[in-house]
This record gives C-alpha cells, sequence and structure tokens, in this order.
C-alpha cells in the first residue's frame, strides 16, 4: 500500500488537489491524506471550494491562518512536521507556489520523506515576488517535479534539475476547468449577475505589489472606472484587496457595509465589488466574459483555454505560454496602459494558436501514473 499525503492551504491549490484526489482515489493500493494548512480559512476562500470541487474534508487541518510570512511559514512547518512523522507518507504531494507549498515541502525533504511539486518548473525571475522564490525552493527540494508546460521543463533544465525527476504532465487546472465546465454553464452566473455574455469585463486583483501601496491601488482602481464606461465590470474582491480598499482614504470608495457585505465604487461606471465567488461562478463568468483583467496566475491559464482575452496587470510573468498563446497580454499598473491593453486585447480576441501542449484535462491520469506505475513524460 503506497502512502501519498497532499498539503493544501490556499485557494489557488485547491482546483489543483481535486483532479488528483479523485484520480489517487481510484487506485485501490493507495491511501491518500490530505492535509489542510489553514492558511485560507474564510468559508468563500476555502470550504465552498472543497465542496464545489467535491474534494472530500481534510484529514487534518492546521489552523495556522494570517501572518508575516516567516510566521506563516514557520507555523505550518511545526504544525506539519508532526503530522508527517505520525503519517509516514511515502510520497508529500504539494502544489503550485503559496506559503503552504514551501513550508510543507521543507518538512518532508528534511524528514527524509519524497517531495512531489504538482506546478514545478514556473519561472517569473521576479525576486520580489513570495512566490518565486516559494517555487524555486519547492522544486529544489523535490524528487517528482510534474511540469505544466514545455517552457516550465527548459526552465528546470537550465538549472540542472536531473532530467528523469521531471515529466511534462501538462495543466492540472485544466482537469479542473474541463470537469466543471458544464455544470459552470448550467448555472448561468453572468445572467445572475445580470450581465450578458460577452457584455462585460470581469476583474480581480490581490498581489502585492499591486493592492499595497496606496497610489498603485488608486489608479488601478480609477482603471476600472474608465472600463466600465463602456460595459459592466464584474470584480469578486479578494480579503486583501478588500482590506486594502476599506483602508484607503481616497474617498473614490465607499464602504457600504463591514465584510462580507458589499462595497460600491461611487460615482464612476458601473464597477461592482463583489465576495469572493465560488469556483463555478467565477468560472462561469470567465467563460463568457469579453475581458478578464487581473493578476492572478490560474486566470490566466484559464482564460487560455477558453480563448478569451486578458489582460494582465504585472511586469512579469511565470507562464509565458499564456501570452505566447496570443490571449494574454501584460501591462504595467497605469490607468493608460490597462485602458490601451484591453482596447488591444479585445481588438485580438479570436486570434490565437491552438490547444497547448498537455492541457487536456488528463494531467492528474498523467501524475498518478508517473506516481505510482512508475511512467516517464518526457
Ligand atoms: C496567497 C498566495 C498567493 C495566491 C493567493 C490566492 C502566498 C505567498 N501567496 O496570497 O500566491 O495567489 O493566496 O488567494 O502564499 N485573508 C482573509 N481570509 C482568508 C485568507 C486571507 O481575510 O481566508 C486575508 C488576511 O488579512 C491575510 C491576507 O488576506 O493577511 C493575505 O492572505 P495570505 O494567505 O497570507 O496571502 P494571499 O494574499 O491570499
Amino acid at each position: 500500500m503506497a502512502r501519498m499525503l497532499s498539503v493544501v492551504g490556499a485557494r489557488p491549490n485547491f482546483m489543483k488537489l481535486a483532479p488528483l484526489a479523485r484520480a489517487l482515489a481510484a487506485r485501490p493500493a493507495v491511501e491518500h491524506v490530505i492535509v489542510h494548512t489553514g492558511q485560507h480559512y474564510d468559508p468563500e476562500m476555502s470550504e465552498r471550494f472543497f465542496h464545489d470541487l467535491g474534494i472530500r474534508a481534510p484529514d487534518e487541518n492546521l489552523e495556522v491562518g494570517s501572518g508575516s510570512h516567516a510566521q506563516q511559514t514557520a507555523l505550518i512547518m511545526q504544525r506539519f512536521e508532526s503530522v508527517c512523522v505520525a503519517r509516514r507518507p511515502d510520497v508529500v504531494l504539494v502544489y503550485g507556489d503559496v506559503n503552504s507549498t514551501v513550508a510543507a515541502a521543507l518538512v518532508a525533504a528534511k524528514l527524509g520523506t519524497k517531495v512531489g511539486h504538482v506546478e514545478a518548473g514556473l519561472r517569473s525571475r521576479d525576486w520580489s515576488m513570495p512566490e518565486e522564490i516559494n517555487r524555486v525552493v519547492t522544486d529544489r527540494l523535490s524528487d517528482y517535479l510534474f511540469a505544466p508546460s514545455r517552457d516550465a521543463v527548459e526552465n528546470l533544465r537550465a538549472e540542472g534539475t536531473q532530467p528523469e525527476r521531471v515529466h511534462l504532465v501538462g495543466n492540472i487546472m485544466i482537469d479542473s476547468l474541463v470537469r466543471s465546465l458544464p455544470e459552470a454553464e448550467r448555472l448561468g452566473a453572468p445572467a445572475a449577475h445580470g450581465v450578458t455574455p460577452r457584455g462585460y469585463t470581469l476583474v480581480t486583483l490581490h498581489r502585492p505589489a499591486n493592492v499595497d501601496d496606496p497610489a498603485t491601488l488608486a489608479e488601478l482602481l480609477a482603471a476600472l472606472a474608465l472600463l466600465a464606461r463602456d460595459e459592466p465590470v464584474l470584480f469578486p474582491v479578494h480579503p486583501r484587496t478588500r482590506a486594502r480598499i476599506e483602508g484607503s482614504r481616497s474617498g473614490a470608495l465607499t464602504p457600504s457595509s463591514s465584510p462580507p457585505g458589499p462595497l460600491s465604487l461611487s460615482g464612476e461606471g458601473d464597477v461592482r465589488l463583489l465576495p469572493p465567488l465560488p469556483y463555478l461562478d467565477m468560472l462561469g463568468l470567465v467563460r463568457d466574459a469579453a475581458l478578464v483583467v487581473t493578476d492572478s496566475g490560474g486566470l490566466q491559464e484559464e482564460t487560455t483555454y477558453l480563448g478569451v482575452p486578458c489582460v494582465t496587470v504585472r511586469p512579469n510573468t511565470e507562464r509565458p505560454v499564456t501570452c505566447t498563446h496570443g490571449t494574454n497580454r501584460l501591462v504595467a499598473p497605469r490607468r493608460g496602459a490597462i485602458v490601451d491593453g484591453a482596447r488591444a486585447a479585445r481588438a485580438a480576441a479570436g486570434n490565437h494558436r491552438g490547444p497547448i501542449e498537455r492541457w487536456d484535462g488528463q494531467t492528474a491520469e498523467r501524475i498518478v501514473a508517473v506516481l505510482v506505475d512508475g511512467v516517464r513524460y518526457d
């Protein structure tokens, strides 16, 4: 009996866990333990995702909550170490690039337990991003590196990673997307939000570089107000961003109640600030959006798969395939750049390449084949 142990903690981890948990559950000779670190703890950032993605309740919750990077990482390490010692997994599986990922990888590696990294090899080459540090360290500690794309394989090769550790398995986010799309379509999210397909812009912004500096945040909100002159802007607001907006004294924003009530952006077009949305609602809104404006990694990939124009408010991306594909473009956090980028992205709508290698809904199966059957994916 092989024992796999998955560690997840933050929202973008959950759609990566779901397909793998399902594929592992189909193997009678595998036991799969799920550990939630508690990095994300609000029900709409966590529990709801487990429910909608059909993930069973975690076997352990470390309940670490929020804190500085060092505090959060250290607390996960402390609490995960005893779990790892007690459960004695053969492989610890970690996902993406959040603090929970690197913390669990460090613990497992120091205990001499094999580490498998789902979404290995992505590089922004921007050391000011906490996620980049998490990616590089996690990959260095991993025995199984599950790369989503060819560029990720090349990054690992250039860093000297042993080739036999690296497997081009494809993008596991797309497994969740492919499986959930019919249900998301049935929900009719655009109609539920009073917008028409291809008649609205969908926005998410939460990176510290964008929302923690009041001047940058004000610039971004001004851009949204300009975009809203043309059509409604739907903006599900991450808790970090909500806190910054409520803390801003610009006067442009009127918190109409304390969380989790609605916020409103007064004065300018139709910008609707919403609470964080469940996975299926969000997927339905992405699918039918005229344009997505974001700084999220996952949305860059989802829009690429769905062929939806995307403007990413960042100076770089660890997912360059989304740009070369033709759906995604990077812009600076300034109102003129965002509005120009939005116009260019919409003008280029539909003008993109064919499917990306192994972004086909079969990634979890490939990972299980590597872990359990010893298959290789070059
Ligand atoms: C984390 C990830 C980021 C990912 C994002 C997705 C790291 C370094 N960053 O950033 O890569 O894109 O998750 O959401 O791991 N908060 C709540 N409720 C929650 C969770 C957080 O209110 O359930 C608030 C807290 O005020 C907290 C802040 O959000 O301090 C930041 O949360 P944290 O998990 O530390 O980082 P994220 O910004 O969410």
